[in-house]
């Protein structure tokens, strides 16, 4: 029989321990029999044919790497169902028995509409920062973004404190609230403003002159990206205006800061036990799945699944308020 020909690919917004996973995938891969070919540019690579056939050597001194060696794109052209046909075709055109795509929610969709045009086996790995992917416990380049970002915020409280301000920091997150809860937590925040709680802003500017009563001498408020930037700039006003209150409030984005970087111990360790995984699924003749890791097991997920909404931890939503008095 044959070596099946897998293609691998990176989509969306890159992630630290893209490049952990990808190495993973080449080595096992080859080690196991396969042949591993690196599509540049996510799916777009698939219309370019922008195929590389990978060695061992191919992916080697990356896993301490930010970023991907492999180039990621968010392609346009793969939301139109014609464009679904065409990478179907492309994909039959050379043979490919397999696809292993690294990436969030949204390249999980490319996989669901793919298989219906094409019947080579398709695995995703959960690939993003926003850790916003149901199925799996922690996402690849979580656990990196977190710590840049919670060293970010140690900085912006020490001139926060110094100059008694109140800070309005945003932090990534699309849709979801995982990286402001996370780090919202870790540095300490007064308050965390998700897209999935909705919270009266009348309510948070008394907290804030209730805060500074008990003598407080800043205030960190960290802001999903997936709140309303105008809210957001409104209720910074809003407290700049605001009688009783003495501290001046700044307005932080911290934007791609965020992404880069090396990728953390826990990313290279998940990075690289997904990356194994999907191989082996391959090698097991699954596909329509995504692998992830739920209570420290590796698991497999139908990739329809991993378009359901995962929820943030609630609990540990709860107890900002009390950490802060
Ligand atoms: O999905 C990861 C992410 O970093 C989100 O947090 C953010 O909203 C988005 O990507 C930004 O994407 P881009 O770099 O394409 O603007």
């Amino acid at each position: 029989m044959k070596n099946k020909k897998i293609g691998v690919f990176c989509s969306g917004g890159d992630a630290p321990g893209m490049n952990a996973a990808l190495r993973a995938i080449v080595r096992r891969g080859i080690a196991r029999g396969l042949k591993i070919i690196a599509i540049h540019r996510g799916y777009q690579g698939i219309f370019d044919e922008a195929f590389e056939k990978m060695t061992p050597r191919s992916v080697g001194n990356i896993i301490q790497l930010g970023g991907t060696i492999i180039k990621t794109a968010r392609c346009k052209r793969f939301y139109e169902e014609e464009g679904v046909q065409e990478a179907a075709e492309i994909l039959r055109k050379h043979e490919f028995d397999g696809l292993i795509a690294i990436g969030g929610d949204g390249t999980f969709r490319g996989l669901i509409e793919l298989k219906k045009y094409w019947t080579g086996q398709v695995v995703g790995i959960p690939g993003t920062i926003d850790n916003d992917i149901f199925g799996t416990d922690y996402t690849i380049g979580f656990d990196t973004a977190i710590d840049t970002v919670i060293q970010m915020l140690d900085r912006i409280r020490d001139t926060a404190e110094s100059h008694q301000r109140v800070f309005l920091v945003e932090v990534m997150g699309r849709y979801s609230g995982f990286i402001a809860l996370e780090v919202g937590i870790g540095c300490g925040a007064e308050e965390v403003l998700v897209p999935e709680h909705v919270v009266d802003l009348e309510k948070v500017a008394r907290r804030v002159i209730e805060a500074q009563k008990r003598e407080k001498k800043s205030i960190i408020i960290v802001v999903a990206e997936g709140v309303s930037k105008n809210d957001i700039f409104n209720f910074s006003n809003k407290l700049t205006n605001q009688e009783g209150l003495e501290f001046q409030t700044h307005i932080s984005i911290l934007g791609h800061v965020q992404r880069g970087g090396s990728p953390s111990a826990l990313d290279r360790w998940l990075a690289t036990r997904l990356g194994s995984f999907a191989v082996d699924c391959i090698l097991d003749g699954d596909t329509g799945i995504m692998v992830g890791e739920q209570n420290h097991q590796l698991v497999q997920v139908p990739l329809e699944e991993t378009q359901k909404k995962k929820s943030i931890d609630t609990y540990a939503f709860s107890i900002i308020h009390d950490l802060a008095i």
